[in-house]
């Protein structure tokens, strides 16, 4: 009997690819005759461009094209989720970094060096590139207020006036950046009128109809390869224009284009978390109950984008039982860059507004922070009235604080000092929406014994080869070496992609559905071919077990039954389309507790411990899982103490549009991170058990970072990232 590797700790299937170097990402591609386009960017936030020179580019050493709006290149509106208008069409200018041009050469040093060269000029005009400046004219989208009140209230401000505890504060948050170690590049490939992109993404088949859909092809006419994604995080999820505008120059001038974006070029020519501002307002009996919860959220939307960050829908919306209610997500229009989904793009936000309050609460009710939140722990949706497939956040509290200690923990902020440093503790709840999407799943059985398994999602760094093979390997009985998972290619069976935390319940879910469907196909083989063991048995009577068909005593592996038979292969597809959330609500909860460290002097904050409590549902790769909660605690751990983007109001520039400048945690900033996984499988949410955690492990983790930082030095710091000015005596 085989042992599945379901639940076991396993190493990537392709974590020798990755650390041999020989796995390749987009700009690791090579094709003959490959020339290489350098984009040019504009360098004001507002206006039209009056005139660009591209004399000297066109002149210069190796060019063979400079496209601007004056040479333009035909593009037609992506469609999907990128930005909602195509550069090279007009001469307008709606945010500073926008495309205005590309260059294109025989190497990358021809196109970099002639870019410089092009001259543009501008009539420009004040760009609202200020978020601050923005909120007065916040607009309040359809829907983007929710309001329960109890009978009898007439306002969730009433409600507050009539509670016996009140805090109200005030959060905010800058604009964020993705950087994925991995910048985005494509490689443009034309034959016989089809296209090959090479090209890093998240939803290979969006990709291919949102690059096919601006160059007016048929979406078949695309074809995206992307078998490794050095980080994604949301933002590519997206076909961002300088694949469209590098394919429509291949295709110009019929020779394969390659463009890499720089780090800096990542900045605006790619998405961002929107920046984020809250007032919190919380009413409480003086015991803890939550009377009213008022939350109202202002989020940073691009003219020229489609997503704004949704912080309280996601949140405060359901995360506690109250009284009365009330949640409101404004947006404010800004001339900046397309904002876009980033990793818990809601969860992140809303969390640091409402898991702060909810401390600042338990502050002024003196309180244990997690007696609060047991206090007004729901256990049905709110207004919904619906209960939650499987939530055992209750236990990951507990668990959390037993494995962390936080019985040593002392109320009082300033009460635990070790000579300069002041050490505090703090808490937060994660919470992320468990979600299923169309999913299609191939399973080919193959005379040599093995079996591919194959969908056209992606694996971001997220495991998600590895979740195929594991998968593969627990329904059919075989050992994991006898899987080969395919993934990462437009052409494979129908995948919405890798978004969402939702990849390994959907691929769970088709999964089975494909085995079962081979398995069936493989015994009807048995018994109607001539030359079978099993010929002309009933298909009720030859069982499949661990790779081999079995039948009154005899068995047949299905490599030799396919050899016997003369059949290379035999394959079924198995959809999900995705859960019924009508009965219940789907959540994934964990707790976050943290330990800091802040010099009493310099007030300079270090973590010292974290430990993350995760209610996931069923692991199917403890290993890659605990490495990607880590990951989302570190990205977390970014978004706490050094992110953020520093834009000048007056252009909308990136003033730190680098990594030098853009400070993300380094190997010295990240603590010792402790996981552990309540495993309770959720099998009302799909028959695997599984939800997901590509962005739990974020959700949460900069409250709990600044929770602690409140009870090490007595501050509260209300405006991220909490750097070393606002902890200064
Ligand atoms: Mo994730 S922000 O849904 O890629």
């Amino acid at each position: 009997m085989t042992e599945s590797p379901l639940g076991k700790p396993v190493s990537r299937v392709d974590a020798r690819l990755k650390v041999t170097g020989a796995a390749r990402y987009a700009a690791d591609h090579r094709v003959d005759g490959l020339c290489h386009g350098y984009l040019v960017l504009s360098t004001t936030g507002r206006g039209t461009i009056r005139s660009m020179d591209t004399r000297a580019a066109e002149a210069s050493p190796g060019v063979l094209a400079v496209y601007s709006p004056a040479n333009p290149l035909k593009l037609y509106v992506a469609g999907g989720a990128g930005p909602n208008w195509v550069p090279l069409q007009d001469t307008e200018i709606r945010h500073y970094g926008q495309i205005v041009g590309l260059v294109v050469a025989e190497t990358f040093e021809q196109a970099r060096d002639a870019a410089e060269l092009v001259r543009v000029e501008y009539d420009t005009r004040a760009p609202a590139a200020s978020f601050v400046d923005g909120i007065p004219q916040a607009v309040l989208p359809p829907g983007g207020l929710v309001e329960l009140l109890a009978d009898g209230v007439a306002s969730i401000d009433d409600a507050l006036a009539g509670s016996e505890v009140r805090v109200t504060a005030e959060y905010r948050q800058p604009s964020k950046h993705h950087n994925a170690m991995e910048p985005h590049a494509v490689v443009a490939v034309w034959r016989d009128g089809r296209l090959t992109a090479y090209s890093g993404t998240q939803v290979p088949i969006g990709h291919a109809r949102s690059i096919a859909a601006a160059l007016g092809l048929d979406s078949t006419a695309v074809h995206v390869i992307s078998p490794h994604v050095g980080g994604g995080f949301g933002n590519k999820a997206s076909t961002w224009a300088h694949d469209i505008v590098a394919a429509a120059a291949a295709r110009a001038l019929d020779r394969p284009v390659k463009t890499v974006l720089t780090r800096e070029q990542t900045f605006t020519v790619t998405g961002h978390r929107s920046a984020v501002a809250h007032t919190v307002a919380l009413g409480a009996t003086r015991d803890g109950r939550l009377t009213a919860l008022k939350h109202e959220a202002y989020s940073s939307l691009s003219t020229s984008g489609w997503f704004a960050e949704q912080a309280t829908a996601t949140t405060s919306r359901l995360l506690y039982k109250t009284d009365n209610l009330h949640v409101a997500q404004r947006v404010v229009r800004l001339d900046v860059p397309p904002s876009t989904v980033m990793r818990a793009p809601g969860e992140e936000s809303g969390l640091f507004a409402l898991e702060s309050a909810m401390d600042e609460l338990a502050h002024a009710s003196r309180m244990d922070p997690i007696a609060l939140r047991m206090a007004n722990y729901a256990t049905l949706y709110p207004g919904r009235n619906v209960p939650w497939s499987s939530k055992h956040l209750d236990e990951c509290y507990e668990r959390g604080a037993a494995e962390f200690g936080w019985h040593r923990r002392q109320p009082a902020p300033r009460a635990t000092v070790d000579g300069d440093w002041l050490i505090g503790m703090g808490m937060s709840t994660a919470l992320y929406p468990a979600g299923r999407l169309p999913t299609t799943v191939k399973v080919r059985l193959l005379a040599d014994g093995t079996a591919a398994v194959s969908t056209a999602t992606a694996d971001l760094g997220t495991g998600m080869w590895t979740v195929l093979a594991i998968l593969g390997a627990d329904r059919l009985g075989l050992p994991l070496a006898r899987i080969a998972p395919q993934l990462g290619d437009s052409t494979l069976p129908d995948n919405t992609g890798a978004f969402g935390s939702t990849s390994t319940a959907s691929v769970g879910s088709a999964l089975r559905a494909a085995v079962e469907a081979a398995i069936a196909a493989l015994i009807q083989l048995a018994v109607s071919h001539e030359r079978s063991p099993f010929h002309g048995m009933a298909p009720a009577g030859v069982a499949y077990r661990d790779g081999e068909l079995v039948a009154e005593g005899r068995r047949i592996a299905f490599g030799d039954l396919l050899e016997t038979t003369s059949t290379s292969a035999v394959e079924a597809t198995g959809r999900d389309s995705g859960g019924d959330g009508s009965r219940y609500a789907f959540h994934s909860f964990g707790a976050h507790f943290c330990e800091v460290r802040v010099n009493r002097w310099t007030g300079e904050p270090r973590l010292t411990r974290m430990t993350t409590v995760i209610d996931a549902g069923r692991i199917v790769n403890p290993k890659a899982a605990t490495s990607q909660i880590v990951g989302g605690v570190i990205f977390g751990i970014g978004q706490a103490l050094s992110e953020g983007a520093l834009v000048e109001p007056a252009s909308g520039r990136i003033a730190n549009a680098n990594l030098g400048d853009y400070l993300l945690p380094v190997n010295a900033d990240v603590p010792p991170i402790a996981v552990h996984f309540v495993e309770h499988p959720d099998t009302i949410f799909n028959p695997m058990g599984v939800r997901g955690i590509g962005e739990l492990g974020t959700a949460g983790a900069a409250p709990a970072i600044a929770n602690a930082v409140f009870n090490a030095t007595g501050v509260r710091v209300r405006e991220l990232p909490i750097t070393i000015e606002k902890l200064a005596p």
